[in-house]
């Protein structure tokens, strides 16, 4: 088998996302959505359920009294903090599973991920943009997950590919491309694919460093992942050499009419939601 057959036989092998928060994702993009039908879905996987109400008790809500029912759970959390717990709850076991290439940051990509989805929602609500809120934080979250696959194939040309990256020739994603015959972007919307989600999705992943590349009709969401990657970079929450070479920056920023005070904004608003939402994933803001 050619490397690049092997990688996509690696597609195949990635474990399927989680049915049970695919479809509680469905039921909560609709802005009136039926508790019970919530509650149905959930109370199927007992590790949710057990999460859901750990969360609900724990000392960051600090409620008077236990609360021990599902429903009551879900209608206390309601649906941006619920939409939090589960997709993060499945997305770290995707990020986390141990990997040979990027293990030296495999704690570091989780950050980095879990705080681009933060930042795509802050930019979101400073913008007022369209575009729901579940497709933003699973397209943020999930934006890196091509580096899960490739990271196995990585191991021994991680030293080339990060010498053509300091070097300043390529960018990570370019150097990744030469020398692997596919980048992380390419085989995160592959698995996106894989996973039956929807089109736009797929588009915001798989472009996610080249937004200007996106489908039209998907552009938007792209451009936001990709924007959101970049800010968080800046912050402080990179994954060691992807930061340093990010292409398009300024373009992105015209284009989303944001200037240096709007930026220092997104960049306080983010620091509040980021500690917020790793006390509801169960992470350390670090
Ligand atoms: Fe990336
Ligand atoms: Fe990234």
């Amino acid at each position: 088998m050619s490397l690049m057959e092997e990688i996509i036989a690696a597609v195949d092998e990635m474990p399927p996302f989680p049915q049970v928060v695919q479809r509680a994702m469905q039921v909560l993009a609709e802005p009136e959505y039926e508790v019970s039908g919530l509650v149905d879905i959930l109370k199927v996987d007992q590790a949710v359920t057990a999460n859901i109400l750990k969360l609900c008790n724990s000392a960051y809500f600090g409620l008077p009294r236990k609360v021990s029912s599902l429903k009551e759970a879900v209608v206390y959390l309601g649906a941006t903090q619920l939409r939090q717990l589960l997709l993060s709850g499945a997305a770290s076991k995707i990020y986390e599973k141990p990997n040979e290439g990027y293990a030296v940051f495999a704690d570091e990509l989780w950050r980095h991920a879990l705080a681009t989805a933060v930042m795509a929602q802050v930019i979101r609500r400073h913008l007022r943009l369209e575009i729901d809120e579940n497709m933003i934080f699973t397209a943020a979250l999930l934006h890196d997950v091509g580096k899960v696959v490739l990271s196995a194939f990585v191991s021994d040309k991680y030293r080339v590919i990060e010498n053509l990256v300091e070097n300043g020739k390529r960018s990570f994603q370019e150097a990744e491309k030469e020398i692997l015959g596919f980048d992380h972007a390419e085989i995160g919307g592959k698995i996106a694919e894989k996973w039956d989600f929807p089109p736009a999705i797929i588009a915001a992943i798989a472009f996610h460093h080249e937004p200007f590349r996106s489908p039209k009709e998907f552009r938007l969401l792209a451009e936001l992942v990709a924007l959101a990657n970049n800010l968080v970079v800046m912050v402080g929450y990179g994954t060691g050499v992807d930061g340093l070479a990010c292409r398009g920056h300024d373009l992105l920023l015209k284009k989303m009419k944001l200037e240096e005070k709007d930026l220092e904004k997104l960049v306080l608003l983010f620091q509040t939601e980021m500690e917020k939402t790793c006390d509801i994933a169960g992470v350390g803001s670090g």
